[in-house]
């Protein structure tokens, strides 16, 4: 028994009694049959190693890489763990059917993994293999194996060798020294090598060094190891090559026949010449040490991976090409092409990768000769020293959409990133997602390799911007941490992004006003006159450009617009101002954005009153933009049925008399003064409280010089009228003076100037209408106040009583006090009585020692004929007061009366 059996019957008790403990598997494992050889894929195996045994005549006989070479077998394993072996199918332990189906059955045992159970798994491949040239060669990675269709007597035995069947017919020996016929009984005895020497042995020498010598049913076997001592090189057309050459030798008695066999395989080094993106592979087309004469023809060239034949579309695909000239046959393949697989390599933080794949090339020839075929299969595996892979940044930014879109790599698939350093902070790649950088990993299509990109908006903090005229440059600095798995190997990529983009100025509005018009100017922005323009509440259409006299020169427009245009808002009226605005709103016309909004105000004097000399009145009503909602139609004048002469929805324009429509009179001593107000009348007051229409009145009043009856001036106020009366002369005196205490029996007297009082003392005025014997006339405050100086209209001014009210804004609200008869009051209502605390002005606190001046505007009123208002009672009915004011007054007296100066200490 060999040695070989010896260690297969070792192994058997072990192998027989695990296949009990056979389970479906947990990883993948299939076979293929790939002409004359055949594969099983086992994997991922996922940190486990594989032990693999054969299994023949139900022993399992485990593969080492000594056995493997000389009984058929290899393995690799890839880097993401894949196993692959390849067998012959003439390897030594198939179970073959007339050298038509080969079966071969494998144990693989899967172990060292974390649960530390052993798994073990059983294959069993069947392959139809007939179509066998004369001559086939396989070059395996670890072995070279010929067979050709023997001529040898079928009675020949190998002892260990296991034949099903004998049924050769004898046929010429390939390659025979002497063709001679052999009958039964001849027996393999001596290998001859030519190393080129010759060197014999016997078989079972032979088969210790490792060779294989044996036959089938129609052929006759020699496997050797790539590298003996009987095999040499040789250069074949510049391609070197592993040749061995035997001659074996068949006796029987006294008779002797010879068979000769070579092998020949290339040698990776001097085979492959590598540009930095392609492998390219050259095999001798005619390969001098397999064919005996010059006369052959090249039948078929077949490329595959793995040995798996590839069609031309999948190498297409897969952009291999496979060229054949008068010398070699080139193989040419992109590196990183799918197939094959990159792996990374970490040196001093710099990324290298090598690739490796395992192309086949399977080569089917015939000799003129003799007409005999060869089938040639050479599995060639190829893997590229480590390529520097400078890191490639592409800055796919396009300023516009203020994002940073940048791709690194590429990088095989076993790179991960593992974070982004900026300059601020760390993030993880996940952080990154959340902080919408959309961090994304892309595989190409047509190669192992992988790019990963990032997104980061110019908005983010990491993002720096920096002004510089009209122009904003972004930039990002960032560091990507990458990490090679399994090892964990970091490196890291480091890149500075930069981007710029023009500030958008946004167009410029200016404007001024003369006596009669708005002019705007408006002058484009950084993306020029591509805004629209809103006057007022109007677009510019082409007919508004045209009235408002548009004019446009490339970089600004221009136009006018009269302040009487309905597009300008009333604000205010005071005197015979008009306080006008302007808006302008410039938008963008695909958002509707506002660009631009642009607001002016201006005065425009306009007579609102006007007074003639024969006494006709006008006055011009405008509604203000705080009582957007007012129809000017209907608004009257005091006599509700003085509607306006002519109206429209901004105006309202009254002519009347100082006779007509309520106009009341004030004599004063040189002027008279007519006044009237515009209002909604007390029907629409009564519906305005309803529909929210809004509160209006607007004052009128013409002076006019009686001296020389010619008007001399309008005014108008609107809402409040103010008393234009000067110090009181006349039949009518009315006084004021300041008692000492509240019981109104002794006062300062007029000559006992100045008065001092302490501050938040009690001042108590009182007021009579002097000289009047009539008891149906009464005297009521209208407005009383107090000034800093004797000038009654100067500034500041505090109201202390207000159309007979006291201010309600007064901290130290005035205080009225009854007034009854007594010896020196004969008539109450000729008296008025208050008190007030001593106070001082705000705006002078740095000198409180300054004196006060009190002032009253007091009516008279026929007590017989009360007809409202103040003369209904001091303080009566605030809402009377209005109306009464407007109705009211004609037949009374305006007197007004002022004491001071009182002095605070
Ligand atoms: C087996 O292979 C298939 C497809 O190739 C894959 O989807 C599956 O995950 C693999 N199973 C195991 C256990 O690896
Ligand atoms: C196969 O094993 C049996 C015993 O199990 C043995 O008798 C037989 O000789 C073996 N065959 C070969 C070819 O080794
Ligand atoms: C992959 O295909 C693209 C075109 O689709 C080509 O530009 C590139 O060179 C190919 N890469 C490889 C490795 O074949
Ligand atoms: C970033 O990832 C790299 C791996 O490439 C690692 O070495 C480094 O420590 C990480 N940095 C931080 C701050 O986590
Ligand atoms: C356009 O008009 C503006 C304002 O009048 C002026 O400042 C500017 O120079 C003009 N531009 C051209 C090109 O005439
Ligand atoms: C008063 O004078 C004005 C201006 O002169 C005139 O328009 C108006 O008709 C006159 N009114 C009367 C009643 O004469
Ligand atoms: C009107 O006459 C009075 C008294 O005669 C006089 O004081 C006053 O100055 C005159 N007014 C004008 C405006 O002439
Ligand atoms: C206080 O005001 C009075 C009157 O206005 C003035 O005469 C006096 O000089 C002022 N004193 C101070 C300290 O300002």
């Amino acid at each position: 028994m060999s040695p070989l059996f010896g260690l297969g019957w070792l192994i058997l008790l072990l192998a027989v009694i695990n296949i009990e403990a056979q389970k479906k598997p947990a990883i993948n494992i299939s076979s293929k049959c790939l002409g004359n050889i055949m594969r099983v894929d086992v994997g991922p195996l996922g940190g486990n190693l594989l032990e693999v045994a054969v299994v023949f005549n139900n022993s399992a006989i485990p593969l080492t890489p000594s056995l493997a070479s000389q009984h058929g077998f290899s393995m690799k394993t890839d880097k993401l763990g894949n196993a692959m072996i390849y067998v012959s199918l003439l390897n030594s332990f198939a179970q073959n059917l007339e050298d038509k189906a080969f079966t071969t059955t494998l144990n693989l045992r899967l172990y060292g993994n974390r649960m530390g159970e052993d798994e073990l798994y059983q294959v069993s491949e069947t392959c139809q293999y007939a179509a066998w040239a004369s001559r086939e060669i396989i070059c395996d990675r670890n072995y070279m194996e010929v067979s050709v269709k023997r001529a040898a007597p079928d009675d020949y035995a190998l002892p260990e060798y296991p034949v099903n069947g004998a049924n050769s017919k004898f046929g010429d020996p390939r390659r025979a020294a002497e063709k001679q016929p052999m009958d039964t009984g001849f027996r393999i005895t001596t290998l001859v090598f030519f190393t080129p020497e010759e060197r014999m042995m016997t078989v079972s020498e032979a088969q210790r060094q490792g060779y294989r010598i044996g036959n089938t049913p129609s052929r006759l076997v020699l496997r050797s190891p790539k590298i003996t001592p009987e095999t040499y090189t040789q250069m074949v057309a510049g391609v070197p090559m592993t040749v061995l050459t035997t001659s074996t030798i068949f006796d029987k008695k006294w008779l002797a026949t010879q068979i000769d066999i070579a092998a020949s395989c290339p040698v990776l080094e001097g085979s492959v010449a590598l540009t930095p993106n392609t492998i390219t592979w050259y095999l001798p087309q005619h390969i001098d040490p397999l064919i005996s004469s010059s006369q052959f023809k090249l039948l078929e060239v077949h490329m595959g991976i793995d040995g798996q034949r590839l069609d031309a579309v999948e190498m297409a695909a897969r952009q291999y090409a496979v060229t054949v000239n008068d010398v070699h046959i080139i193989v040419e393949i992109p590196i990183g092409a799918v197939g094959g697989y990159s792996k990374s390599h970490v040196q001093d933080d710099q990324y290298f990768t090598s690739y490796t794949i395992e192309p086949m090339l399977e080569l089917l020839w015939t000799e003129d000769t003799n007409h005999e075929d060869t089938r040639y299969k050479v599995l060639f595996p190829i893997t590229t020293p480590l390529l520097p892979q400078p890191p490639q940044v592409v800055d796919n930014t396009l300023p516009e959409e203020q994002i940073f879109k940048v791709k690194i790599g590429p990088y095989a698939s076993d790179v991960t990133l593992v974070n982004i350093t900026f300059p601020s902070e760390v993030l993880s790649v996940g952080d990154c997602n959340v902080r919408g950088f959309n961090v994304q990993e892309h595989k190409s299509h047509n190669s192992s390799f992988k790019v990963i990109t990032l997104q980061v908006p110019f908005t983010d903090r990491v993002v720096l911007p920096m002004r510089r005229g009209g122009i904003t440059a972004y930039s990002l600095h960032l560091t990507f941490g990458l990490l090679v798995l399994p090892e964990f190997a970091p490196f890291s990529l480091t890149t500075y992004l930069e981007a710029e983009l023009v500030d958008i100025v946004p167009p410029q509005v200016s404007g001024y006003c003369d006596q009669a018009n708005f002019y705007v100017l408006v002058q484009y922005g950084t993306q020029g006159f591509n805004f629209q323009t809103t006057v007022g509440k109007q677009q510019m259409t082409s007919g508004l450009a045209q009235q408002y006299g548009f004019m446009e020169n490339g970089t600004h427009f221009s136009f006018a617009v009269p302040f009487t245009a309905p597009d300008v808002v009333f604000e205010a009226v005071e005197a015979s101002v008009i306080r006008t605005r302007l808006d302008v709103v410039l938008r963008n016309p695909e958002t509707n954005k506002r660009l631009k909004q642009f607001s002016m105000a201006c005065n425009f004097l306009s007579p609102l009153t006007e007074c003639f000399p024969n006494g006709t009145m006008t006055a011009l009503a405008v509604k203000l933009e705080s009582v957007a909602s007012l129809n000017p139609s209907r608004l009257t004048l005091r006599d509700p049925t003085c509607g306006p002469s002519y109206s429209d929805d901004r105006y309202a324009y009254f002519v009347f008399t100082g006779r007509s429509c309520g106009t009341t009179r004030k004599f004063l001593p040189s002027m008279m003064i007519y006044e009237n107000e515009i209002s909604l009348p007390d029907e629409f007051e009564a519906s305005r409280m309803k529909t929210e229409e809004p509160e209006y009145e607007l004052k009128v009043a013409c002076y006019y010089d009686i001296n020389t009856t010619h008007a001399v001036s309008f005014h108008t106020r609107p809402r409040r009228s103010e008393p234009y009366a000067e110090n009181a002369k006349g039949e009518l005196q009315v006084a004021m003076r300041l008692a000492l205490d509240d019981s109104y029996s002794a006062f300062h007297d007029a000559v006992e100037v100045p008065i001092v009082k302490y501050l938040q003392q009690p001042l108590h005025f009182e007021v009579e209408l002097m000289r009047s014997t009539n008891p149906k006339v009464s005297l009521e405050l209208q407005n009383c106040w107090a000034t800093l100086n004797k000038d009654r209209t100067s500034q500041p001014r505090w109201n202390l009583i207000i159309n007979g009210c006291v201010n309600p804004v007064d901290p130290y609200q005035v205080v009225f006090h009854p007034v009854w008869s007594d010896a020196r009051v004969q008539y109450p209502s000729h008296f008025k009585r208050f008190e007030v605390q001593m106070f001082a002005f705000a705006e002078d606190q740095e000198n409180l020692s300054s004196q006060l001046f009190v002032h009253c505007d007091v009516v008279v009123c026929d007590a017989t004929n009360p007809l409202g208002g103040i003369c209904n009672g001091q303080c009566s009915n605030a809402k009377n007061r209005i109306k009464g004011q407007r109705r009211a007054v004609s037949d009374q007296s305006f007197k007004h009366v002022s004491t001071g100066p009182i002095f605070i200490t």
